[in-house]
């Protein structure tokens, strides 16, 4: 069997996508192209329709990774519905984000599951998903599909803690707030945490250097005097660390 190559395009650049292929795709037998729908570490959304379309000018086939989209982005339908009309033939993601539960899933043809099923390592060699996280998972699915008023919750206490702090409006529950130095980031953190906040300080090399952050993730059970609060105590905490 041939090894797979790995090759990087610039993070959300479909133009730069577009010249890798072009220059690249000649030379390989099929293409699979990945990317987060939403991004972990900034909250960013990948510009799917831009990146499908890409795919198919180069018979490549595009990979979207929903975990943090699933639930929450886009009336909780996940990222790929933030972009109407797009071809995403594998869409997968994690049940343990907005569904609570745990293990993943997988969406593509009959043909690619079947493949997965019988020839991924990972999946063939380990022990089924209990039936209970399996339930809790499509229990959770129900909600989301019944409830988009719940959905809406985490973005829109992003959204309302970002305009508290003048920061960028998030396209996702995730805030990224850049400190510098992860020294400074966790000493940001536990201050925090003092004070009654649980914000996990994200340091290198999980993020670049100097970029060391606090990373503030809204979830539906917040309520708007707990964003406001932490609003106001973040407020002086960028004061100190800058
Ligand atoms: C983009 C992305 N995919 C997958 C995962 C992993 O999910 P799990 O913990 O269910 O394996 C994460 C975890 O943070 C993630 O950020």
């Amino acid at each position: 069997m041939s090894r797979a190559r790995v090759l990087c395009f610039r993070h959300n650049d479909a133009d730069d996508l577009d010249r890798l292929l072009a220059a690249e795709r000649a030379s390989a037998r099929r293409v699979l192209v990945a990317t987060d729908g939403v991004f972990s570490m900034d909250g960013d959304l990948a510009p799917l329709d831009r990146l499908s379309q890409v795919c198919g000018g180069h018979d490549a086939w595009l990979l979207n990774d929903d975990a943090h989209g699933l639930g929450l982005v886009a009336g909780g339908r996940g990222s790929v519905a933030a972009f109407p009309g797009v071809d995403v033939p594998l869409q997968m993601g994690t049940l343990s984000k907005a569904l609570g539960s745990y293990g993943g899933y997988v969406c593509g043809s009959r043909a690619v599951i079947d493949l997965i099923r019988t020839r991924a390592r990972s999946f063939v060699y380990t022990t089924g998903l209990p039936p209970a996280s399996a339930a809790a998972a499509l229990a959770a699915l129900d909600i989301v599909q019944a409830d988009p008023e719940l959905c809406a919750r985490p973005i829109g206490s992003a959204r309302r803690f970002a305009r508290a702090l003048d920061l960028p409006q998030p396209a996702s529950a995730i805030v990224p707030i850049r400190i510098g130095s992860a020294h400074a980031a966790i000493e940001a953190s536990r201050r925090l945490e003092d004070q009654g906040f649980l914000v996990v300080a994200i340091r290198p090399p999980t993020v670049p250097e100097a970029t060391a952050r606090l990373r503030v993730a809204f979830t539906a059970a917040h309520s708007d005097e707990q964003v406001d609060a932490l609003a106001e105590v973040v407020a002086d905490l960028t004061v100190d660390a800058a």
